[in-house]
């Protein structure tokens, strides 16, 4: 899946998974540009230890101010987006009765309004300058229609993201503009390796969800951005594609 010539901007790029996604996409040959809210020296050293560095700009994706003028000096600096990665998100983990409003808010804040923002600025740069073939990613996960206990808003934000795949895929087709979207299962990094870490219950239950038997490695998100992002994807848009080693399998667990 060869990414010569592409550039990707990708938001939350300075988390886990998003430092091990721009490693596969610079080694594929991509030009990969990473947003993140954290400042310069912060990124350095979440990617000081990739051969191939990002360009990096910060940026708060739920401000529409701050996302527009960041792609446009992406545009002026580095190029065109071919690609941009909605995949900045959070979670908390909280019972449904015990959920603080403000985390629910936060939460709502940047895994919806901050990848609907994001997506927004994306098409207007695509239109304006009659960029076609250009393309959205979505990172959405497998519990987008599988309960899961303690992070129910958290779900709800990702059967959101499916249904503004959709959506975005369905009005910007007929402009050469597609959205695709990838459902990962628990990945061995960031928030579910976090939550697999300090929360015993969370542990036990995770151990019996996963058909395939591990972690999933965060590579394998890594491949299928790649994918999405190769012109191997051509054909799709308004996708969801589970990469999850089966978890959407076991939905009573
Ligand atoms: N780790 C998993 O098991 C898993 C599974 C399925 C889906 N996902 C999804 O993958 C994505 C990344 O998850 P992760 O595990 O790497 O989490 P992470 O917490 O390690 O990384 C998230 C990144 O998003 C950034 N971010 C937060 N708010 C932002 C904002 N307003 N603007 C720009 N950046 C912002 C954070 O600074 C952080 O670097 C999320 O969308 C998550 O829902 C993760």
């Amino acid at each position: 899946m060869k990414l010569d010539g592409k550039t990707i901007v990708i938001s939350g790029a300075a988390g886990a998974l998003g430092v091990v996604i721009c490693k596969s996409l610079a080694e594929r040959g991509a030009r990969v540009v990473a947003l993140d809210v954290v400042d310069d020296a912060e990124a350095t050293e979440r990617f000081w230890e990739l051969p191939i560095k990002p360009y990096y700009f910060q940026c708060d994706i739920s401000n529409e101010a701050d996302t527009k003028k960041t792609l446009a000096q992406i545009a002026e600096k580095v190029g065109m987006p071919d690609v941009v990665c909605c995949h900045a998100g959070v979670v908390h983990v909280e019972k449904v009765q015990d959920y603080a409003l403000e985390q629910f808010d936060e939460l709502m804040n940047v895994n919806v309004r901050g990848a609907f923002v994001l997506a927004k600025a994306a098409v207007n740069q695509w239109l304006g300058a009659e960029h076609r073939g250009a393309q959205l990613i979505f990172t959405s996960s497998w519990v987008h229609d599988v309960p899961w206990p303690e992070i129910t808003p958290y779900t709800a934000s990702k059967a959101a993201m499916n249904a503004l795949t959709r959506g975005f895929a369905r009005e910007l087709a007929a402009s050469g503009i597609r959205a695709n979207a990838i459902a990962p299962g628990i990945v061995g990094a960031g928030m579910a390796l976090k939550t697999w870490n300090e929360n015993a219950e969370y542990r036990a239950r995770a151990e019996k969800a996963i058909p395939l038997g591990f972690l999933q490695p965060p590579e394998s998100v890594a491949d299928a951005v790649a994918f999405l992002s190769s012109d191997m994807s051509s054909y799709m848009t308004g996708s969801i594609l589970t990469v999850d080693g089966g978890c959407s399998l076991y939905p009573n667990i």
